[in-house]
Formats: C-alpha cells, structure tokens, sequence
C-alpha cells in the first residue's frame, strides 16, 4: 500500500489505536420493508464484523426504533443523518437530539447534501455538532469542497475553513468524541447510476491529515492523535481497502452501503486494510 507523506501532520502527534469506523448512510434511498430487510441482513454478519469495525448504520428517522429493535444486543452501532441545533422550538419537520438520544450512538452534521439542499452554513453546523455532543452522542462532522472550488485550487482553504468554524464550537478535551469525514462534493454518488469520480487514496490521505493539522493547531496534539477521520465519496466494496491509508480511520458510505452484502464486504475490507 502506498505511504502517506503526511506533509500535513505534525510528527510529534502521537497515534493510538483508533478503531476503524465504517457508517452507512442510507439517506432516502430505501423503502421501510428495504431497510427492515437489509438490517437484518446486516444483523446476521454482525458477530464477523464487530471484532475488528466498528459498523454504524445510519437509516431514515422512521425507521430508527424498527433498526433499534433489529440491532438490539448486536454489536451493529445505530446512527442517525441529522439533528437540528435546537433542542426544541417551533421548527417544523425537524428532529431534536432529544428524540435520538436514547436510540442512537452518532449522529451525521453537515453533510453537503444538508449544506447544498438545506442552507446549512459552517455555523450551524458546528452549533448541530455542539448539541449532539451536549445530548452524548458523537456527531459525524462531513466537510469538503465542491467540483468549483477544486477547480479553483481552494480546497485546502474550503475545508480549513469548515474544520476551523466546528474547532470554535468545541471543547479541546472533546475532540477525541468526534468524527470528521472528508467527502469532496464531486466525488459523492449521485443516485443516477452513473458512478462519480474519485480522488487518488493518496490524495484523500492528505488532505485527511490536513484536517488533523487544523483540528491539533486548534486544539492540542494530543486529542487531535485521538480523531478518527473518515473518508467519504462513492466508496465500493471494490475501491474500500484502497482508501485506508495511514491517518484514514474509516469511511461513510451511501449508495454501496444500501446493500447489506457490499456494506458488510466493504466493513470487512477496512477492518483488513487497517490490521
Ligand atoms: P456515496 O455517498 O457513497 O453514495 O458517494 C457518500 C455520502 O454522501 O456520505
């Protein structure tokens, strides 16, 4: 497997075991019997993953007490996509910490889809990723930059940026509670069939490092060794082990994770890649 540089990364930030991670986001692509079925799929492999992954499945808010029954005494963590900053207020179709509390173990903040779709600024992200923290929960914190702004050579800026505004929110000593996935907006799956392109591993590898360097210059070498940073953006079962260079914890996964087989092959592929 080829090496990060890891131009980006301090040397003198120490490297503990950090359990690899691998989350499904199921967003709306399944219908209730669909997802029902996939997790019990999922279910009846889960004594084979959960040696060495920690799998996360996050499905529709619907779903999450029939998931929550599936899982139950399974080593299949449950996630959900979204938590609104508020814990309660006149906000029509949105769902509070309060109402995931005590089903779910992390929750997704600031997925691009949210960002794009939602008008979710870097501010309300962080204020999401404060809240779900504050309800003890762990937030999955999406950051990356779009087609344009990689065309435009700002990458680098873009997710100094989203890392720097959530770095504001938190409490140094929290950091080791919170995910980052780098998931470049053009890489993500559009649904259409039509398979996305993707960045080299190696250069997702160093951008992840990047994140790590804004999340230690912010808030302490020795938390920011503790991060677990995914990476994101039309990962396969085929294309998993490639991406878990040194840094890389884990990936989220959308359109291949909606199969309980590839989902289960790539958790497999992370968990070896990573031994
Ligand atoms: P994808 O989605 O794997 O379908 O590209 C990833 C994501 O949006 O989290």
């Amino acid at each position: 497997m080829p090496r990060c540089s890891y131009e980006h990364m301090p040397s003198e930030v120490p490297m503990p075991e950090r359990r690899p991670l691998v989350v499904a986001n199921w967003k709306m692509y399944l219908t209730p019997a669909e997802s029902r079925r996939e997790a019990e799929l999922i279910r009846k492999r889960a004594a084979v993953l959960a040696r060495s992954v920690e799998a996360v499945v996050c499905p529709s808010f619907p779903l999450l007490p029939d998931l929550h029954a599936i899982f139950f005494k399974s080593p299949i963590v449950l996630g959900a996509q979204d938590a609104h900053m508020e814990e309660a207020g006149p906000y029509t179709g949105d769902v509070s910490v309060l109402h995931l509390q005590k089903l779910v173990r992390y929750v997704i903040v600031g997925h691009s889809e949210r960002r794009r779709l939602h008008g979710e600024t870097d501010e309300i992200v962080a204020r999401k990723m404060r809240r779900v923290l504050n309800a003890g929960m762990h937030p999955i914190v999406c950051v990356g930059e779009t087609a344009e702004e990689r065309a435009a050579e700002a990458t680098l800026e873009v997710v100094r940026r989203q890392v720097g505004a959530v770095m504001t929110e938190l409490p140094v000593l929290e950091l080791p509670r919170i995910v980052f996935a780098y998931e470049p907006v053009w890489a993500i799956g559009t649904g259409a069939g039509t398979p996305a392109p993707q960045p080299a591993p190696g250069e997702a590898a160093e951008i992840i490092g990047f994140i790590r360097k804004v999340a230690s210059d912010a808030g302490g070498r020795r938390y920011a060794g503790k991060l677990r940073i995914l990476y994101g953006g039309s990962v396969t079962a085929k294309t998993a082990a490639a991406f878990m260079e040194p840094g890389v914890d884990g990936a989220l996964v959308g359109g291949a994770s909606t199969k309980a087989t590839d989902f289960i092959t790539i958790a497999q592929e992370i968990a070896d890649a990573a031994r």
